[in-house]
């Protein structure tokens, strides 16, 4: 059947469907989920630029994904598109995340009858019913040329995205022969950029003007997360995002990095030499290389931690033992120093080597060389709980959750007092105006290698990615 007469039989029907408040799906199977009030917000938004900013978990990419499905429904195919469709985009910050999160909370809110067709790489792209075509792209790939009638960002606070970027993407929303233009942008209230973009009173439509509406969203406004998921969030964020990450509130990046490092708190007396620690092998062993660089020994303790309703538990942390600054130096001069004058045991099998993402196959070589038997551990640096600003956040969530428990601790014979050193480096972390990480080459090669072991000793990992039958949320810290 080609696009045509019935379709605007069909997209009206939809259109009730979807912007009434029942989203109760057809046929083969039926969902339970009744958008929250702030996600019915951005559904029936009478506006172009919706954005739904909040909290982990809040719901903002089914809220988003609710809004696109509208979008689509109210600008269906007609003759005057001829052999053409309508067509909008779908943007992610990167392919995993588009379809881990992005397409997934699509998927969910779908009615399966709208689907006409899947296609996988290199269209990707979903044809429904009304002969609207969606197009799903990851930030980094190029949509310059095209038309959209619509358009949905998600994780927009990612900083795959920018500000070029979204100007690109906003000006192909343009297609003259659609109904409603509209974009959609979902994801966390990270100052900078986004908030510049969207953080405004609410306009509203005028002739020439498509108005826009900001909805701010708390983790709270998501009534069906189990009280358990919600702990699990808490237990992820650091103490000091949680009134953005959980509150739904305009985080301002400006100032130190690390607020939940306490030079004071943090570092351990001489556990080190009095408790055995130097018969115990080195579980992590971080290493970022380069004209300047840094090493840092770890091990892997058992703590007492607090759960949200204040008992006591054992969970495990980190016990930075030792660490070396290194100068002009390589890869292969550093393992070898480490061999030769360092007193830890790296134990084939059993110590983890974790290196930067730019390390060469000769480097690792070398590594293997030294330390044969011990597993390299090389992400890749847009893997998306890889990025700065993730290893920025699993690193202040290790420091100090926002239950107020420290899963980190420092050895003070070895690591207080190290001039370019890590805990130097945690103390002096900083931001720019504009909410960069400020390098200064000196500093963060210590940051790297500290955060290299962190995210592979104690990585966070928040996702609400599989939609559960229950609709219930799912947040874990992956082990
Ligand atoms: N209206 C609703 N009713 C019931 N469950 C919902 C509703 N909206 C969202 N959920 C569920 O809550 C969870 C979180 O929703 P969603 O992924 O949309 O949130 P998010 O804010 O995008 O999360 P993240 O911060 O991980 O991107 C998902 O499991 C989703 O299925
Ligand atoms: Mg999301």
């Amino acid at each position: 059947m080609e696009p045509g007469s019935t379709n605007t039989e069909r997209t009206q029907d939809t259109e009730h469907e979807v912007g009434g408040l029942s989203l109760e799906r057809q046929h083969e199977h039926v969902v339970d989920f009744q958008p929250f009030p702030h996600q019915l917000q951005a559904i029936m938004a009478p506006v172009r630029r919706v954005a739904l900013i909040g909290g982990y978990g809040s719901g903002k990419s089914s809220g988003g994904a609710w809004r696109l499905l509208r979008l689509a429904s109210l600008n269906p195919w007609t003759p005057a598109y001829g052999a053409t469709r309508p067509k909008g985009a779908i943007v992610g910050p990167t392919w995993r995340i588009l379809k881990q999160a992005t397409l997934t909370a699509l998927d969910a809110a779908m009615p399966r009858n709208w689907v006409r067709k899947r296609r996988g790489p290199p269209h990707n792209d979903i044809w429904l019913a009304n002969g609207v075509v969606l197009e799903a792209h990851s930030a980094l790939s190029d949509i310059e040329g095209q038309n959209y009638s619509f358009l949905w960002c998600d994780e927009i606070s990612h900083p795959n995205f920018n500000e070029r970027i979204l100007g690109t993407l906003v000006a192909r929303v343009r297609d003259p022969r659609a109904r409603f233009l509209g974009e959609v942008f979902t994801g966390l209230p990270v100052s900078g950029w986004v908030r510049d973009f969207l953080d405004h009173p609410p306009e509203p439509r005028t002739a020439n003007y498509g108005g826009r509406w900001t909805i701010m969203c708390k983790t709270s406004d998501n009534t069906e997360l189990a009280e358990e998921s919600k702990a699990a969030i808490a237990e992820a964020v650091p103490a000091a995002d949680i009134k953005t990450l959980m509150g739904g509130e305009w985080a301002s990046p400006i100032g130190a990095i690390y607020q939940e490092f306490e030079a004071r708190e943090h570092p351990l007396g001489n556990l080190t030499e009095n408790a055995g620690y130097l018969d115990r092998p080195i579980d992590l062993l971080g290493l970022d290389i380069g004209e300047s660089g840094a090493v840092c020994f770890v091990q892997k303790i058992t703590l007492e931690a607090k759960n949200v309703i204040g008992q006591k538990q054992n969970v495990e942390g980190l016990l930075f033992v030792d660490q070396m600054v290194t100068k002009a130096r390589s890869v292969d001069e550093v393992c070898y120093e480490i061999k030769t004058s360092k007193p830890w045991k790296i134990v084939p099998g059993i110590t983890r080597i974790c290196v930067d993402p730019t390390t060469r196959r000769d480097e690792r070589n070398a590594i293997k060389a030294h330390f044969p038997g011990c597993k390299i551990i090389q992400r890749e640096r847009d893997e998306p709980t890889y990025h700065v600003e993730e290893r920025i956040r699993t690193t202040r969530a290790a420091l100090k959750d926002a239950l107020g428990n420290r899963r980190v601790l420092f050895s003070r014979g070895t690591m207080t007092g190290v001039k370019h050193g890590i805990l130097d480096a945690l103390e002096r972390a900083r931001r720019n105006e504009r909410g960069r990480r400020i390098k200064d080459d000196l500093r963060d090669h210590a940051e790297d290698a500290a955060s290299y072991a962190i995210c592979e000793g104690l990585p966070l990992k928040i996702t609400s990615s599989a939609p559960e039958r229950s609709g219930k949320f799912r947040a874990m810290r992956r082990r």
